[in-house]
């Protein structure tokens, strides 16, 4: 059981737990939301869902919603609703994805397929995707609606497309980022202009808002790729590898195979056409040595910039100075 000691206000918002503590009332009573939406009358429901939502996740996305909402004045309480909506699609993408990636760790713990088997995660992601649109309904808003189906829909051409790249070395680093962009960047998106429809906003600080969460999310996304190979599982909670043991080619892979020797080529692209983690100790020192890994994290370093630059037209705040501040966090972030 965690105990929430009442955070201090800080002046300047310029590290993760500053946002933390700025937005710790808000959070609270997202969380709040959260647990109380997750009850059903299937015990298997209840107890599944609170075991992924009690073990932790940064939370990261409802923070964009609150954060943008409030980085435009935003009084009401709508952000509250949407930042648990987008914490559920999240969370119901996870279930889904730890089951086509075979992954066993999640959050530190053992994922929910590898504790209560495949069957049970598809079917408790599916009761999130649709109690999330149970309470989207509810909020009655059909911009916002809009948005939400859009984005849960691209998530899943993101997934699927994905599904067609595995174990293809000739994915290319377009292919890659149409994936990412649709996989993980468009709920970031999704996030943002919420934050900015509920504040009633004009049609440019709308798109500013998307945009920024556009950005930060492939920047957050090319991150993941990169720990996948170059953390630790300790500090990601989630097992390192996972990408190579799919024969997933993501961008460490594909540069190293288009700039590496022709025989560090050919390590990745065995490694991609077998999948598995045989090789594992091979690919690393091959990312590593040809720069793939320096390359990838440049990359995502290019996409914040953008999302800092997208939002330089929003009004001074310590929400704005979080959002600025995020940006760092989604490229120098170990977990
Ligand atoms: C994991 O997202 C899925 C990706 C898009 C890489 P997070 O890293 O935000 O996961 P949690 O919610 O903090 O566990
Ligand atoms: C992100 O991709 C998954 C979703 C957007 C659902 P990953 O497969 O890299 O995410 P992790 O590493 O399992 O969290
Ligand atoms: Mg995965
Ligand atoms: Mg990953």
């Amino acid at each position: 059981m965690t105990v929430n000691l009442p955070l201090e206000k800080p002046d300047e918002i310029n590290d993760i737990n500053a946002i933390r503590a700025l937005t710790s009332d808000d959070m609270e009573a997202i969380n709040q939301l959260i647990h109380s939406r997750l009850s059903s009358e299937v015990a298997l429901i209840n107890q599944m869902g609170h075991y992924i939502v009690n073990s932790g996740g940064k939370r990261l996305r409802p923070l964009l919603v609150l954060l943008s909402a409030r980085a435009l004045n935003y009084e009401g309480t709508q952000h509250v609703d949407l930042a648990a909506i987008i914490e559920f699609i999240h969370t119901a993408t996870l279930l889904h994805d730890d089951v086509v990636d075979a992954s066993e760790l999640r959050r530190g713990k053992e994922t929910a397929n590898a504790v209560w088997g495949n069957e049970a995660s598809v079917l408790v992601g599916d009761f999130l995707y649709s109690r999330a649109f149970q309470m989207m309904v509810e909020v009655g808003d059909m911009r916002v609606m809009e948005i939400m189906s859009t984005a849960t829909n691209v998530i899943a051409e993101g997934e699927v497309l994905q599904l067609l790249n595995c174990g293809d070395a000739s994915t290319t680093e377009a292919r890659y980022m149409e994936v990412i962009h649709f996989k993980t960047a468009k709920l970031f998106e999704a996030a943002c202009q919420l934050g900015a429809v509920i504040s009633r906003s004009d049609v440019i600080i709308e798109k500013a808002m998307a945009d920024y969460g556009m950005y930060i999310g492939t920047a957050f996304q090319l991150i993941d790729d990169v720990l996948d190979y170059s953390a630790t599982s300790e500090e990601m909670g989630k097992n390192i590898g996972d990408d190579l043991a799919e024969g997933k080619p993501t961008l460490p892979l594909i540069y190293a195979m288009r700039h590496g020797s022709p025989a560090e080529a050919a390590v990745i692209r065995h490694a991609i056409e077998n999948g598995g983690r045989d090789n594992i100790d091979a690919v690393i020192e091959t990312i590593h040595s040809n720069g793939a890994l320096t390359y990838t994290a440049n990359a995502a370093r290019i996409e914040a910039e953008k999302a800092a630059d997208a939002i330089s037209i929003l009004p001074a705040s310590p929400y704005r100075d979080a959002m600025y501040t995020l940006t760092e966090y989604s490229v120098n972030r170990s977990y």
